[in-house]
């Protein structure tokens, strides 16, 4: 279906915070790939996460790539402190404006993969005007803010879509957002080799969360 080797990125909006060091060390062993980081800014979403100094702190203790989320607007002001922080890759949102070619060009400027997310109520067209300097894409499979919302099925076109727009690039496609065993299946048919998960990796066994994931994931052609 594609290229791209498969990712399992957990979300760890659904950590227990007061544990975050072990659930991050447990959900590696568990066999996750990276470390999605959501970071929330209670304006250009409806609800607040946390920021740099969380990844900071959390840096030392792995080497996995950090992937950061930022549903903050305008993001450019704090791309340098995400950077700083240690992210590996940096995704903004075609939404949060004002200049989304600008944004990309000051990540690749920090050294760091360039990413950018498209909401579920925005087309694929949003983005045609920077393929070049992309590294990911992030469908959203839900409205972004909160965890443990379902999957909406009408974005497995966009999926598709954006891995066409991808063509022979070597982009990842990534989908986030009510992604489990199930919903999984569908994404990477539709053509997403980047699975982020948070409610269904974080909540019960690690090992089993993951390894059905990934099964799921897995397609036998
Ligand atoms: C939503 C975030 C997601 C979220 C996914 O705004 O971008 O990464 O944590 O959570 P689940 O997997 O629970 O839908
Ligand atoms: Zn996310």
């Amino acid at each position: 279906m594609n290229s791209r080797p498969l990712i399992i990125a957990p979300s760890i909006l659904a950590a227990d915070f007061s544990k975050l060091g072990e659930e991050v060390a447990s959900i590696l062993t568990a066999g996750a790939d990276w470390i999605h980081i959501d970071v929330m800014d209670g304006h250009f979403v409806p609800n607040i996460s946390y920021g740099a100094p969380i990844m900071q702190s959390l840096r030392p203790h792995t080497k996995v790539p950090f992937d950061t989320h930022l549903m903050i607007s305008p993001a450019d002001p704090l791309l340098g402190q995400f950077a700083a922080a240690g992210a590996d890759s940096i995704t903004v949102h075609a939404e949060a404006g004002p200049h989304l070619d600008r944004s990309l060009q000051a990540i690749k400027a920090l050294g760091k993969k360039a990413g950018v997310a498209i909401n579920p109520g925005t087309p694929i067209s949003a983005i045609e005007n920077v393929i070049d300097r992309l590294d990911l894409i992030l469908v959203m499979t839900v409205n972004p803010g909160f965890g443990g919302q379902s999957f909406i099925k009408a974005m497995l076109p966009k999926i598709t879509q954006a891995r066409a727009l991808a063509g022979g690039r070597p982009i990842d496609i990534e989908v986030d957002g009510g992604i489990d065993h199930f919903t999984a299946e569908a994404a990477v048919r539709a053509g997403a080799n980047v699975l982020v998960a948070g409610t269904s990796l974080f909540k019960g066994d690690h090992a089993a969360n993951v390894k059905a994931l990934r099964a799921a994931a897995t397609l036998t052609a």
